[in-house]
């Protein structure tokens, strides 16, 4: 399925790291892609 999570907090990440380990295609959705790259 291809799939878009919402936030990049620990629920989200969660979520998106196992539903990509099953195959799905995750797509992940953030306010501030420049602060959340800089986060990471
Ligand atoms: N963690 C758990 O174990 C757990 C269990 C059951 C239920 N929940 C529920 O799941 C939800 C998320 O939990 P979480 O632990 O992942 O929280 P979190 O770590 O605080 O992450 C929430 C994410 O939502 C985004 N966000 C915050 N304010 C926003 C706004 N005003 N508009 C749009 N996006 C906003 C942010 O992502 P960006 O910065 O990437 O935009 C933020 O990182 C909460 O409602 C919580 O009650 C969590």
């Amino acid at each position: 399925m291809r799939i878009a999570v919402l936030g990049t907090g620990a629920g989200g990440r969660c979520h998106a790291a196992r539903l990509a380990e099953l195959g799905h295609q995750v797509t992940i959705g953030t306010r501030d892609p420049s602060v959340t790259l800089a986060r990471t």
